[in-house]
């Protein structure tokens, strides 16, 4: 990161008329034409007016269906049930913008590496060297039902096989050298010695190549990593250029950052060219009854079934299974194979070892405004707060979900981002045109990525 240090702003988004809180699409002033491209188009006009680095597309591979194993619920209260496609909402969106970065979510334990390297390949020229891919190993077994599999694999067993997943992404990325494409009509297309097989054959993976898409403007997509469990951090250390987390308070923002700092630098690289973001919401007004008004408004959107769908998709347990005051097993708990991040939290945070879904509930706010942050007030009042998490060094950016698409990215464009910009802390401009160049990250060269 160049400096003066500049916060990185990224927008937390569904393919969907949502944000992560899903009762987003009932608001008032949420638009419905999500399938259309003018939506997406749309909100990318709005992120790049207000420089944020990257709009992101969260992703899962089943609707959230594991509560009581019944999907009617969920579908009638628009949980999060429609997951278009990301790699094409990357690309309608990026050709609506020249400048904002694009990230997409692929799984590691569900497509295999040579079409993950070939998909994010493809957009990453298409939209000129700005996409980004979040790696993630996935969550539950309705994931698994969707890919001809009875269950999700065990959540270390599956970040073991993701190593290996990376190798083969990052290797095909890097079998074209930077200047193998010639295209010359009276000569050659490529030059052959310039274009390599990669002839992986690991303990997961094989895959032979050669790879089908060259070398892209900023070398290759930009890694994200949202690992919150143990084994999940270490994973992100390894290979993440954009780690997202979920912290509670600037407290906790703060030992995670510099954990996590430790970690990239326990795992050889420098931790200095890695942002640590955390999700967040912003409810800003031109006064503070206004801001506390749509956070009211916002707040009422969420239902019940929200929370119960959210929970049970995450942690992968059905929780209609259980009475709501009955504690977990310590045998259940660790038999859990959802995301162990979210399970530590509960337990961390009730104080209890043995937590009920009661607990779960309550303490990891799934699925309403309790989940993240809330930076809320004036706009001095939300600059004030996100200012000081980060010179706190709590945290290098925010990925910020709002909860009426795209108003509140209209609202914080209007009237926080002009703010951060007189106190310095937030780019007036574009550093360049790459997502590389415009997170400070340095240009991808091959093999850069090996220990
Ligand atoms: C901001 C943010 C975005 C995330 N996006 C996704 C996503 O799109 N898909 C997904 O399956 N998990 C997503 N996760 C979950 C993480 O990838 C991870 O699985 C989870 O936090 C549990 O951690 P663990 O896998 O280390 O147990 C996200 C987490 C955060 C904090």
């Amino acid at each position: 990161m160049s400096d003066p240090r500049q916060i990185t702003m990224i927008a937390f988004m569904q393919a969907q008329n949502c944000s992560n809180y899903t009762g987003s699409w009932r608001h008032p002033s949420s638009h419905s034409d999500f399938l259309t491209p003018a939506y997406f188009q749309r909100m990318a006009r709005v992120l790049e007016e207000g420089k944020f680095h990257v709009a992101f597309f969260d992703d899962r591979l089943a609707m959230p269906d594991r509560y009581k194993n019944d999907h009617v619920e969920a579908v009638e209260g628009g949980v999060r049930v429609v997951k278009l496609d990301v790699t094409t909402i990357m690309t309608v969106m990026g050709l609506a913008s020249t400048k904002l970065g694009i990230g997409g979510t692929g799984s590691t334990t569900y497509f295999e590496p040579f079409h993950i390297a070939r998909a994010w390949g493809t957009v990453d020229h298409m939209i000129g060297g700005r996409a980004a891919w979040n790696v993630v190993t996935s969550v539950n077994d309705g994931e698994a039902l969707n890919f001809g599999r009875d269950t999700h694999v065990d959540h270390d067993h599956r970040y073991d096989m993701a190593d290996e997943f990376m190798e083969v992404v990052l290797g095909h990325w890097d079998t074209w050298e930077p200047d193998a494409l010639i295209v010359d009509k009276e000569g050659r297309f490529a030059d052959g010695k310039k274009v390599h097989r990669l002839d992986h054959k690991g303990r997961y993976y094989q895959s032979r190549g050669p790879f089908t898409v060259p070398w892209t403007p900023q070398g290759r997509p930009v890694i994200i990593q949202a690992g919150q469990s143990g084994r999940g951090k270490q994973f992100a250390a390894r290979w993440a250029e954009l780690i997202f987390c979920s912290v509670r308070n600037i407290e906790h923002a703060k030992a995670n950052y510099a954990e996590v700092k430790g970690a990239i630098a326990a795992a050889g690289r420098d931790p200095e060219k890695v942002v640590i973001a955390p999700a967040c919401y912003v409810f800003v007004g031109e006064t503070r009854a206004m801001a506390e008004e749509k956070f009211a408004i916002s707040d009422s959107l969420a239902r019940p079934i929200d929370t119960l769908a959210l929970l049970s998709e995450a942690i992968n347990f059905d929780f209609g299974s259980k009475p709501m005051d009955e504690p977990f097993s310590d045998q259940e708990l660790a038999q859990l194979t959802g995301m162990h991040g979210m399970r530590d939290r509960v337990i961390a945070n009730s104080g209890k070892k043995n937590p009920t879904t009661r607990d779960f509930v309550e303490h990891s706010g799934r699925g309403r405004l309790r989940e993240a942050p809330i930076f809320k007030g004036t706009p001095k009042d939300v600059a004030d707060e996100m200012e000081a998490w980060f010179k706190d060094r709590a945290c290098d950016g925010y990925v910020l979900a709002t909860t009426e698409m795209p108003g509140g990215y209209e609202d914080f464009v209007r009237l926080v981002v002009p703010e951060l910009q007189r106190r310095g802390v937030y780019q007036k401009d574009y550093r360049g045109t790459t997502l590389r160049e415009n997170l400070g990250l340095p240009m991808a060269r091959r093999g850069d990525w090996r220990k």
